[in-house]
């Protein structure tokens, strides 16, 4: 995600702008920039770093022109840098683009225009659009936006300026937000409402496949074909610390419901076109290199390392290989028997984990390959790797992670079918039907989360418990132990996770009348054994939760309460199955009266040991 605005107007654009991007720092904060029309030309100022950079770096010297567009960066191609800042200009500086989202031809586009003479400066996608804009102009600018949009594939908002025609802004979206403020002898434009709603609740909401050429006395919208759009005003009526949120009231809300954007988003890409092959445009891995690899590590904390126990099971299971799975606190001082023949893959939202990046180091001295994955391009860990993969998450602002964990899961999973196909211990039918049913996980999030008003109930219930357990199997085991960090880590309940054959061996001990146990069983070769272990804790009086897949009829009959998730492959099913844990963790804390958002004694980002 990044933070785009637009001003048009009688009055100075810099302000708006600079105020404008301050309000979207929460969708992207590690470069800005900013061009106006100043003095007959485009003037661009731009840099790495937060926003206070580029206010300290223009202090005192503002552009002056009422024609403007603004950008905060949360990277995705290209490491943030004052030169892969945007706004990204063509040669001439006669156009100029901010974007959102991810241009996923911009390769093949980009070679294409250096073959025809055109020097690239940075190593973004989006500044292949301000070429393609130069190279295909056709003397009236809202045809050539038109003309390039056909070109470009993958999801965008996107906002032009045009030195030739500096008397209006175009933008326009796919599959990634875009508003347009209406005001009074002025317009705005911007990613998401916080940045304009002090200016004005008016607004034009952009739907996909809209171009809006926005002038200082009004709004035209069309379509490709160039038929006219009429747009129905919205009122907003959020206030601005709800608007930063979405509507949402807390960070983690928003992020949980984020979660089909992101798993959509990282997953695009690498599905090959025929549907029936995974694809890592940035590992291109041959079956010859992958041949001398004869273990994996995966090393990781917190929610990153429970990503981590998914992806244990999916590449033994699917890529035949032994993995450990490595607390990186712990993996450090074992003394790891590894090696140039081992594959280390370190996990990491942040990128920055001082205990993830000193594992990583110490993997690499000792010869191991190193492969990050990570939300933050450009991160200490991105950078230590040897290979990096990243999942396309956005910010995560919540200290509690979500939408992070998913999309790592969602690597874990396409990367497990990766080394499979490297390794050929999978089938292309197999692929196929994996990946018919990938798709479809953006969709069954947004089902499993319609289960939101039944998980309140219960988090109202028994939120005031002060102990919880949860458990599962193989699977849902590992995700257990998820569901169990985000209870306690937001709610202050003590939740331990258990695999559920574990429990005889002690733990049944602490099962006592009315203590809730969340059971998962979506696994179905293990699924009968669960729920004998449910009964277990059923006749110790336990409230049992379970979590099982619809259509299964059998946990009702044991289970005090039942909350299903849609039916899924059995690998894909931890994909569904923490979201439930993740709301139950969410409305306990809200009747617990937690902070949410910044839980006690923790951090988002732990950079120390
Ligand atoms: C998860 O909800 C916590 N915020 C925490 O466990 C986190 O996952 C852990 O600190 C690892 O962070 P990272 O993914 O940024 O390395």
């Amino acid at each position: 995600m990044c933070g785009i605005v637009g001003y048009i107007g009688n009055n100075q654009a810099a302000p708006f702008l600079l105020d404008g991007m301050s309000k979207l720092e929460y969708r992207g904060y590690d470069s800005a920039g900013i061009a106006v029309y100043e003095k007959n030309h485009i003037r661009i100022d731009k840099c790495v770093g937060r926003l206070e950079a580029l206010r300290q770096k223009i202090a005192g010297n503002l552009p002056e022109g009422t024609v403007g567009i603004g950008h905060t960066r949360w990277a995705t191609h290209g490491r943030p840098s004052d030169v892969n800042a945007h706004p990204h200009a063509d040669s001439s500086g006669q156009f100029v683009v901010v974007h959102n989202g991810i241009i996923e031809n911009y390769m093949a586009l980009k070679e294409d225009l250096i073959s025809k003479g055109h020097k690239f400066i940075s190593e973004t996608d989006t500044e292949v659009v301000a070429h393609l804009m130069a190279e295909y102009f056709t003397g009236n600018f809202e045809d050539t936006v038109k003309k390039v949009l056909k070109m470009i594939e993958g999801s965008y908002s996107l906002v032009f300026m045009c030195a030739k025609e500096p008397d209006k802004l175009i933008c326009t979206k796919k599959s990634n937000p875009l508003v347009i403020g209406l005001g009074n002898g002025e317009n705005f434009i911007a990613s998401d409402i916080p940045a304009i709603i002090s200016k004005t609740r008016k607004t034009f909401i952009m739907s996909d496949g809209e171009i809006a050429t926005v002038t200082k006395d009004g709004v035209w919208v069309q379509d490709i074909d160039g038929t006219p759009i009429s747009k129905k005003v919205f009122e907003v009526n959020w206030n601005a610390e709800a608007a930063e949120k979405g509507g949402f009231e807390h960070f983690m809300l928003k992020e949980i419901y984020e979660q089909p954007k992101a798993v959509r988003e990282t997953m695009r890409g690498r599905l090959a076109k025929t549907g029936d092959a995974i694809e890592f445009s940035e590992l291109n891995w041959t079956a010859e290199e992958f041949k001398d690899i004869n273990k994996i590590f995966i090393v990781a904390c917190g929610t990153a390392y429970h990503a981590g126990v998914v992806g244990k099971y999916y590449l033994e299971k699917m890529a035949r290989i032994p993995v450990e799975v490595d607390i990186a606190s712990e993996f450090r001082y074992r003394e790891p028997i590894i090696d140039g023949s081992c594959l280390a893959i370190f996990v990491s939202q942040s990128g920055e984990t001082s205990d993830t990046l000193e594992a990583m180091k110490e993997s690499k001295r000792l010869g191991a390959r190193t492969l990050a994955v990570t939300n933050v391009v450009g991160s200490s860990i991105s950078r230590e790797a040897d290979q990096v993969v990243y999942t396309y998450a956005g910010p995560e602002i919540a200290v509690a992670s979500t939408k992070a964990y998913t999309t790592q899961l969602l690597v874990m999973l396409l990367l497990s079918i990766y080394v499979a196909q490297l390794r050929g211990t999978i089938t292309q039918e197999r692929v196929a039907e994996l990946v018919a049913n990938i798709k479809e996980i953006p969709e069954k999030i947004n089902r499993t989360l319609e289960n939101v008003e039944q998980i309140k109930v219960f988090a109202k219930r028994y939120g005031s418990c002060e102990d919880a357990f949860f458990l599962g199997r193989s699977l849902d085991y590992a995700v257990a132990l998820e569901g169990a960090l985000k209870l306690k880590e937001i709610s202050y309940i003590h939740a331990e996770a258990y695999a559920a054959g574990e429990l005889k061996h002690g733990t049944l001990a602490l099962i006592t009348e009315g203590v809730p146990v969340i059971v998962l069983a979506t696994q179905p070769h293990v699924y009968e054994k669960t729920i004998s272990n449910l009964r277990e804790v059923k006749a110790r009086e336990a409230i049992v939760i379970g979590i099982a897949v619809e259509g299964d009829t059998e946990m009702a009959k044991h289970a005090d309460h039942v909350i299903y998730i849609p039916h899924a492959d059995g690998e894909l099913a931890p994909l569904m199955a923490v979201l439930p844990l993740q709301l139950l963790a969410y409305y306990a804390a809200l009747t617990r009266g937690c902070d949410v958002d910044k839980p006690r004694n923790l951090a988002k980002s732990v950079t120390v040991e």
